[in-house]
């Protein structure tokens, strides 16, 4: 099995029922978080820490994701003709960012059958899951500080987060103790996909980062339905617990649900307040509001 991580898989095939309607024709990955789209903050994380190969699980209606990150030719020509070239450099970024692969996940049957999805594309290797909604703004790119882990111990991780009171409920939970050697590490001792408050195992929530070993791929295969009749990747990375080391991942960074109204809202805010063609005059506005 090569050691390093190179291919990073997005599952993108959801409806993004929490932004309806912005959702009904354009796909939530594509929604802009001030300027740039969802999708491209994980690709770009995933490039930052290493990947080479970019895996977009995909759907009906989702080409403005591939287009995205395709070449294109009018735009350009445009920019080019009346001049524009930073607008020209920065469409040329992105389009010179990756070659995506796809696969269409034809029918939603949740998570862990996206993943599924990427199997022949991934083959016999560790990989990298993104959700695009998760946007993590950190220091050192969140995946990066996980493969760096991963280095270490060659074992599936998964990113966590503390998420206090019944909020838990959203996400898959973690069970597990800290590693002695380094205390932003827990060794997974069990999981569970959006329990009930009082049935959660802890109060650490998996968030959209993990690394994976490819055994996941046999185990997801072989899993029942679980939370909301759907395939949980998280019942799937369980069953990795039967054979193999699972650690949990406490990032440095801050998270932002940017899939959920209120989420995009808090993230559009810090993310501009940040830039420095925008964050100064965005300042002064917020200030100047009467709250
Ligand atoms: C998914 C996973 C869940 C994880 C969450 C993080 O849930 O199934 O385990 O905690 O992402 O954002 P979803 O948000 O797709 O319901």
């Amino acid at each position: 099995m090569p050691a390093k991580v190179r291919k990073a898989v997005f599952p993108a095939a959801g409806f993004g029922t929490r932004f309806l309607p912005a959702t009904k024709s354009i796909p939530k990955e594509m929604l802009a978080l001030v300027d740039k789209p969802l999708i491209q903050y994980g690709v770009e994380e995933a490039l930052a820490a290493g990947c080479d190969q970019i895996i977009v699980v995909t759907a009906r209606d989702k080409a403005a994701i591939e287009d995205h990150f395709d070449t294109s030719y009018e735009l350009e020509a445009m920019l080019e003709r009346r001049g524009k070239t930073d607008l020209l450099a920065l469409v040329r970024q992105v389009s010179c960012m990756t070659q995506l692969a796809t696969i269409r996940q034809k029918e939603a049957m949740g998570l862990g059958h996206a993943v599924l999805m990427a199997r022949e594309l991934v083959g016999d290797e560790p990989f990298a899951v993104i959700l695009p909604d998760d946007v993590i703004d950190a220091p050192t790119p969140c995946l990066k500080q996980m493969v760096d882990i991963f280095d270490q111990v060659h074992s599936s991780i998964l990113a966590t987060q503390v998420v206090e009171g019944p909020a838990i409920s959203a996400y898959g939970v973690l069970d597990g103790a800290h590693v002695p050697s380094n205390p932003r590490l827990f060794d997974v001792t069990g999981l569970v996909e959006k329990p009930r408050p009082a049935e959660a195992p802890s109060k650490n929530a998996i968030i959209g980062r993990y690394i994976l070993t490819p055994k996941v791929f046999d185990l997801l295969e072989h899993t029942p339905l679980g939370a909301g009749g759907e395939l949980q990747l998280t019942d799937g990375i369980k069953g990795l617990l039967q054979t193999e080391k699972v650690y949990g991942y406490s990032f440095e960074g801050t998270r932002h649900d940017a899939g959920d109204k209120f989420g995009m809202l808090k993230a559009t805010v810090e993310f501009a307040l940040k830039r420095d063609d925008l964050g100064p005059a965005f300042r002064e506005y917020l200030k100047s509001l009467k709250l």
